[in-house]
Order: C-alpha cells, then structure tokens, then sequence
C-alpha cells in the first residue's frame, strides 16, 4: 500500500467541486485516510514548493496557494502515487486528457485545482509537511 499527498486547490473549493472531486478518488479506488479544509500558511506553502524557488511563477503559486481554503488530503492505495496522478491529468489542464480531474474541473495552468506526489519520496515528503496542518 503507497500513500500520497492531494491538495484540492482553493479554485475548486471555491467552485463547489470537493464531494466530486472526492467521489472520483475513491472510485478510482483510493482511500482518503485524513483530509482537512484550511488555509494553507505562506510558510507551509514556500516549504512544500520550495523545489519552484527560482522559478518565475513561484510568488503566483504561493500566493493563490495561500489565497482562500483547500481541502489537504493523504490518500492510500495500491499504487497511491500513479494511480492519483494518471487521476489528475497533466498540469496544464489543456493538456490533460478528457475525464481527467484536471480536464474536468482546472481553470488554468495556475488554478489547476488538485496537487498530487511526483514520486514515493515526495509523497513523504509532502505528508510530513502537511501532518502539522492535521495537528
Ligand atoms: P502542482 O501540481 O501543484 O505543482 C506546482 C504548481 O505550479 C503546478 O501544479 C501549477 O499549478 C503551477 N505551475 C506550474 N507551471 C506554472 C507556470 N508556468 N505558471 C504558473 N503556475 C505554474
């Protein structure tokens, strides 16, 4: 059993899309073991993508990431990681493939309403950052 990381980002919160969102995660056959509504600090937000620093959207990033509530979420399964991300569809929503969460409910590339691990150590990674939030 893997688990992973989900963020559903403040764009689908404020859209009415968590129960949906959430609805086709566990269809997928995925299991949500913790999941909180809260908004995300500036100092969690830099830490968690930290790995943007130097990239030239990262203050956007932060900022919408830190703008209104999301939904943290750590999810388990087999396959967690793959399984989630072949859920979410590619990061620019005009690339993600039809079905997809990010095809269904992504405005654009920055509001692109669910985050999910890259790999097993960034799930760890990622879910020790987010266990203060679940505190
Ligand atoms: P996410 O999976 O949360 O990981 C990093 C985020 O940065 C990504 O989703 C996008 O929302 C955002 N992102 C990536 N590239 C760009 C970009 N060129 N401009 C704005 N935001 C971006």
């Amino acid at each position: 059993m893997e688990r992973t990381l989900c963020i559903i980002k403040p764009d689908a919160v404020k859209n009415g899309f968590v129960e949906e969102i959430n609805n086709l995660i566990i269809e997928n056959g995925l299991q949500i073991l913790k999941s909180k509504r809260t908004k995300i600090s500036a100092e969690i937000a830099e830490e968690f993508y930290s790995e943007h620093s130097e990239k030239p959207f990262f203050t956007e990033l932060v900022e919408f990431m830190t703008s209104d509530y999301s939904v943290v979420q750590v999810l388990q399964g087999y396959n967690a990681v793959i399984n989630y991300r072949n859920l979410m569809g590619a990061t620019n929503p005009n690339e993600a493939d039809e079905g997809t969460l990010r095809a269904k409910f992504a405005e654009s590339l920055s509001k692109n309403a669910v985050h999910g691990s890259d790999s097993l150590d960034s799930a760890q990674r990622e879910i020790d950052i987010m266990l203060k939030i679940f505190d």
